[in-house]
């Protein structure tokens, strides 16, 4: 059975350098091309477009196969691509040209593949090779190191329309030769473009990394490569057990960073969060430690008869008001300088919302906020917790994990916690009814209620 009408599979196996791929040679640029082809001319709802491994043709990339018949294509270059989806996905013909039918020849060459595969993995194995993805995984921290550092010098917004590394280097005040080597570096990752000794912006790199451009991402990726310092102390952090300062702690730049990067991931999920927990009968808000404010935002835009007051440090208040004002909802969100450790949190609340903040305290300063947020809510009121819940056994899943680390490093006493240790805070804290509402992607809702 086959739901579609054409299923069409393209090799996208990754492999070492130096080794033959349909990767190395093309097969990403063409699938990106069918991607745009078969959605401009509307066969989205007849062709399923799928990567996939290797299929042991590697020295004919890029190799791809269409679906029900068994169509074989090999050598696949982007300008193929307009006449496959004309010819074959729309009316049908196979585009001869760049068929591959001679069946016993791919099976053998697929075959001796497979041997020759297993046999290199054999002779690794017995000579005690590290695995290639142990290898991967320990060298991973390059290319993130390149890109935050391009981050940090603001290297994309210097490219600009095209320059050399002498004009780069003197933009950023960097040194013209370590800058040429990390421009070629950033070229190897496919970041910037590289035509003679003039270097330019990728689509990509030109929409997210330059300052400008309506889509820059660069101040909340900064957040990124400031916590890069913190895990640099992990080593000594495990040692001794808590949190090790460092010399860029007070710096307030790192603050509105860090802002712009919670932003970033909370503008995504706020619709989720307000569909999941419904408006209906949602007066009050309480949105403790509010940040961009993002949540509140959400939750005034779909319930214009709400008030929401956001509880934040005093030095991030100020930054909360522009996004606030940014979006036009000041006259519904209310904003208070505070410290939710200490604060009387006030009273007759519907909802109080702690996004993304217990992972940075404590079990007992969690259980002692939610014992104050259970005095602050309305009769049948809800808390509110999203966070990247651990499996029981704290193994998992693996972005919940890390960023366990992420605070070991970062905060006095924080960490991630279980799903059992939220409801068990919540049940010893007075609240009733506590469920997980699953959201997509890494963070979910813990919500519990006041009877
Ligand atoms: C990880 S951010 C989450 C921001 C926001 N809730 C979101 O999900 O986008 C943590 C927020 O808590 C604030 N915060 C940290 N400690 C606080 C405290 N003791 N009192 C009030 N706010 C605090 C930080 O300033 C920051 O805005
Ligand atoms: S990498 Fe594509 S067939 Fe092997």
């Amino acid at each position: 059975m086959e739901p579609f009408r054409f299923h069409f599979f393209v090799c996208t196996q990754q492999k070492q350098e130096g080794v033959p791929s349909c990767p190395a040679s093309g097969s990403l640029e063409v699938l990106d091309l069918l991607h745009r082809e078969i959605q401009a001319r509307g066969l989205n709802h007849d062709v399923q477009l799928t990567s996939c491994g290797c299929m042991g043709l590697c020295d004919e990339g890029p190799v791809m196969v269409v679906h029900p018949t068994g169509i074989w294509y090999r050598r696949v270059q982007p300008s193929d691509v307009s006449e496959i989806v004309g010819a074959h996905l729309r009316d049908g013909r196979p585009v001869d040209r760049l068929v591959w039918n001679d069946a016993p020849a791919m099976k053998a060459m697929a075959v001796e593949h497979g041997e020759k595969f297993r046999a290199a993995m054999a002779a690794r194995d017995k000579a005690g090779t590290l695995p290639d993805h142990l290898d991967q995984m320990i060298r991973s921290y390059w290319p993130s190191r390149c890109i935050l550092t391009a981050l940090e010098l603001d290297i994309f917004t210097a490219v600009g329309d095209g320059a050399n590394a002498e004009q780069i280097g003197t933009k950023i005040h960097a040194n013209a030769r370590a800058v040429r080597m990390l421009l070629n570096a950033l070229v190897a990752l496919g970041l910037l473009a590289k035509s003679g000794d003039v270097y330019s912006n990728t689509a990509e790199s030109a929409r997210f990394f330059v300052q400008g451009s309506k889509d820059n991402h660069r101040n909340g990726l900064l957040h990124i490569a400031n916590i890069w310092h913190r895990w640099s102390t992990l080593t000594d952090t495990v040692r001794r057990g808590t949190r090790i300062p460092i010399d860029r702690d007070d710096n307030p730049e790192w603050t509105r960073d860090f802002i712009a990067a919670m932003q970033r991931g909370a503008k995504e999920r706020a619709g989720q969060v307000v569909k999941a927990l419904g408006t209906a009968g949602v007066r009050r808000i309480l949105d403790l430690g509010g940040g961009s404010g993002a949540y509140s935002i959400a939750f005034a835009e779909a319930c214009p008869g709400a008030l929401c007051e956001i509880l934040d440090l005093p030095e991030v208040v100020p930054l909360t008001a522009e996004y606030v004002s940014r979006a036009g909802v000041s006259a519904q969100v209310s904003l208070r300088a505070g410290d939710m450790l200490r604060d009387d949190f006030g009273s007759g609340y519907d909802i109080v919302m702690l996004n993304a903040i217990c992972h940075m305290f404590s079990e007992e300063q969690n259980q002692d906020i939610f014992r104050r947020v259970h005095r602050a809510l309305a009769p049948n009121g809800r808390l509110v917790v999203q966070d990247f819940i651990l499996n029981p056994d704290k193994t998992g899943p693996q972005h919940a994990a890390l960023f366990s680390l992420n605070m070991l490093v970062a905060t006095a006493a924080g960490a991630s916690y279980s799903e059992l240790e939220y409801i068990q805070w919540m049940k010893a804290t007075g609240f009733t009814e506590v469920s997980r509402i699953n959201l997509p992607g890494p963070s979910d809702l813990i919500v519990g209620r006041v009877k």
